[in-house]
């Protein structure tokens, strides 16, 4: 959905260290514990697919 998109991997990397809300319906997603390069390369992998 976002592949290909400018800054798609930092935005899904924001996303996923400071949680997210109201993007995919009401629930919301709470803060992920991963530090800053776990998050890059869990936003490029998800992007991959
Ligand atoms: C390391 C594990 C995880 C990663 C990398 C991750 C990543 C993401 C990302 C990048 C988004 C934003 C999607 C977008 O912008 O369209 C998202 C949304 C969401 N995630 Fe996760 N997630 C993780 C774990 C979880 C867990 C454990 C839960 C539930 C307990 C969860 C529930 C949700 C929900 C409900 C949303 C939608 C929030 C919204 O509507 O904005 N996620 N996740």
């Amino acid at each position: 959905m976002y592949k290909g998109q400018d800054g798609a991997v930092a935005m899904l990397a924001k996303s996923t260290l400071e949680g997210s809300t109201g993007k995919w319906g009401t629930k919301p997603m709470k803060p992920q514990k991963v530090d800053l390069a776990d998050a890059h390369k869990l936003s490029e992998w998800i992007l991959s697919l």
